[in-house]
């Protein structure tokens, strides 16, 4: 045994040599990493420590890696370089390093041979990119059992040799984004069985995309398709990815979509088919999608949807459908979306909307109806909209008369009124310009006429809207000064009582007890009322 002082006494030893341990010019040596960036490095420094684990070059001006050149560093793990001026590997470069888990050339104008990478038995992660490679030797990848990982973004291949991925059965993750690919092999992607994620974004995909080309992707999580000239789709593309989560179609043509384009993907949460050319969606597009949490349409050719469009979507959190040519929507159309908080609908050619419309979206907290052609809104449409924070309504052409004085009143109540500055009227000529919820009840009034004539034009819309026509002419709205309470009353009866029992952003904090009464005293233009809530909580069942 060593006594203790010897032992102490070795130890400081090691720390007085240890800053003159041997380091590479041109390099930075840290605890078993080393780092070199002078971009004099002419060749691979023999004198690297020989314990490294990580070895990175940046910038260097070597233009070759020799034979057996980390030989002497056999505890290599990861190996990279970084925009150097490297252009190839000569024979038997890489051999020596049983270890090494983690390659990457990036930035490099590159060439291989299909023994560049021979006996990396243990290398999981394999980035080769923009490296400028416009072809691949159909053996490169012999032996690579243990790849998981291979990065090969922003190349320049046109295709692939057929064959070519048939070693690596573990891959997990396969990057092709930004080339130049027009078309798959057939069979090229049948051994990926493992893969989980597969980037094809940014290439040149159009009618390339065989009928069975995913179809052995079985473990497929994730599949990005964006950004290619993709114009149809084929029936059965996606069949068989039953566990796919994520699928990424923005930007590109599709102009027709199979209605059963989707029905194996019942585990799918996430769509994009932004920046395409829809007109229209097939009936039961979604059907087979219940767990669906993000669906954007945005910037399309769509006028319109058919009710049932969305049923099933339970657990839908955002829709986006802007920038497209929507003229009327269903009026159950967002019934079954209980979930959702997000719903963009702006940029449309929307005139009108029905007066259930948003009913069943209780969890709805921001709603983008702007620069579409709305005039005016039934009275009531957002009252089960109960955490609607964030509206837009501006870029419409708003007719502020009585019709509208529900809304004025709403957003004054609800909303935050900096949303709100470019909500402008339209109508009539003396409000033109004026900010929709600045204006008071006593401005929003409607021509008065002995005879029903300017309201025949509701005859059509239903009661509920002449009811609501009525109460605005005649309707008070009370409230405390938190508008946590309100009270809507007409001439003879009151309709709609509103306690809010949550705290809302930039309020005071309201809250009653089980078996509790609490009054208010509550204000408006007509005078003021008294509201006594009395709650008593009971046990129910066993
Ligand atoms: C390589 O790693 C092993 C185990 O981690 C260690 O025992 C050995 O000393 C290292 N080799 C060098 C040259 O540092
Ligand atoms: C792979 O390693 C084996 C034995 O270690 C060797 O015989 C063979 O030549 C190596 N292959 C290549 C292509 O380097
Ligand atoms: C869908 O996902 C759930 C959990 O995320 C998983 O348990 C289930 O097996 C998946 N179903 C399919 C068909 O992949
Ligand atoms: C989808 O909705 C239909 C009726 O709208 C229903 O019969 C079916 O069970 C639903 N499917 C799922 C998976 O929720
Ligand atoms: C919007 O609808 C009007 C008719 O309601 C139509 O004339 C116009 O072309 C539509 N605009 C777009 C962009 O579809
Ligand atoms: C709201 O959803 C329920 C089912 O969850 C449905 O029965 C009802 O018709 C929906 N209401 C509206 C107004 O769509
Ligand atoms: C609403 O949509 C318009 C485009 O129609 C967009 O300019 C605006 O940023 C959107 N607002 C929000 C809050 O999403
Ligand atoms: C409220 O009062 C009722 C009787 O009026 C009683 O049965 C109940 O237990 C009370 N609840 C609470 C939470 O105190």
């Amino acid at each position: 045994m060593m006594p203790n002082g010897a032992w102490l006494c070795w130890a400081s030893l090691l720390l007085l040599v240890r800053p003159t341990q041997p380091c590479p010019s041109g390099c930075d040596c840290f605890v078993h990493k080393v780092f070199c960036s002078d971009e004099n490095l002419a060749a691979i420094p023999p004198d690297v420590p020989p314990g490294t684990t990580d070895l990175v070059f940046v910038e260097t001006s070597f233009l070759e890696v020799g034979p057996w050149a980390f030989s002497s560093s056999p505890n290599l793990t990861k190996l990279v370089f970084l925009n150097t001026q490297l252009w190839r590997f000569e024979p038997d470069a890489l051999r020596g390093l049983p270890g090494l888990r983690d390659l990457e050339v990036t930035g490099s104008t590159f060439t291989l041979s299909d023994h560049t990478f021979a006996n990396l038995t243990s290398l999981g992660q394999l980035t080769l990119s923009f490296d400028a490679l416009d072809a691949l030797p159909e053996d490169l990848f012999l032996g690579l059992d243990a790849l998981e990982s291979l990065q090969l973004q922003g190349n320049q291949l046109q295709t692939l040799p057929w064959r070519i991925f048939r070693p690596l059965q573990h891959l997990k993750s396969l990057d092709l984004g930004q080339n130049h690919l027009a078309w798959l092999p057939e069979g090229l992607l049948y051994p990926l069985s493992s893969l989980q994620s597969l980037r094809l974004s940014d290439n040149r995909l159009s009618q390339g995309l065989r009928p069975g080309i995913f179809a052995h992707l079985g473990s497929l999580q994730e599949l990005f398709l964006d950004g290619n000239a993709i114009r149809e789709l084929p029936p059965r593309l996606f069949s068989g990815l039953f566990h796919l989560e994520r699928l990424w179609l923005q930007h590109n043509a599709i102009h027709h979509l199979p209605a059963t384009i989707f029905s194996d993907l019942r585990n799918l949460t996430a769509l994009s088919l932004q920046g395409n050319a829809l007109q229209t969606l097939p009936a039961g597009l979604f059907t087979c999608t219940p767990h669906l949490r993000s669906l954007s349409l945005s910037h399309n050719q769509l006028v319109m949807f058919a009710d049932g469009a969305f049923a099933n979507l339970s657990s839908l959190e955002f829709l986006a459908a802007s920038h497209n040519a929507i003229a009327q929507l269903p009026a159950g159309l967002f019934r079954d979306l209980q979930a959702l908080l997000q719903l963009h609908l702006g940029s449309n050619n929307l005139t009108a909307l029905p007066s259930g419309l948003f009913h069943n979206l209780s969890s709805l907290e921001l709603l983008n109806l702007s620069r579409n052609q709305l005039s005016t809104l039934p009275a009531g449409l957002f009252n089960t909209n109960y955490n609607l924070f964030n509206l837009a309504l501006h870029g419409n052409p708003w007719h502020c008369d009585c019709h509208l004085a529900w809304l004025s009143g709403w957003l004054r109540l609800w909303s935050d009124q900096l949303l709100h500055t470019r909500t402008y009227c339209a109508r009539p000529a003396h409000l033109r310009g004026q900010v929709v919820p600045t204006l008071r009840e006593e401005q929003l009034v409607c021509p008065v006429s002995g005879h029903p004539g300017p309201d025949h034009r509701l005859a059509g819309v239903g009661w509920d809207a002449v009811v609501a026509d009525r109460a605005a002419r005649s309707r008070c709205t009370y409230s405390n000064t938190e508008g946590t309470v309100v009270l809507a009353c007409d001439e003879g009866q009151c309709r709609w009582l509103n306690v809010q029992l949550s705290p809302r952003q930039g309020e005071g904090f309201l809250a009653m007890m089980f078996n509790a009464s609490q009054g208010w005293d509550l204000k408006s233009s007509c005078g003021s009322v008294r509201v006594t809530v009395s709650l008593r909580a009971q046990a129910v069942g066993p």
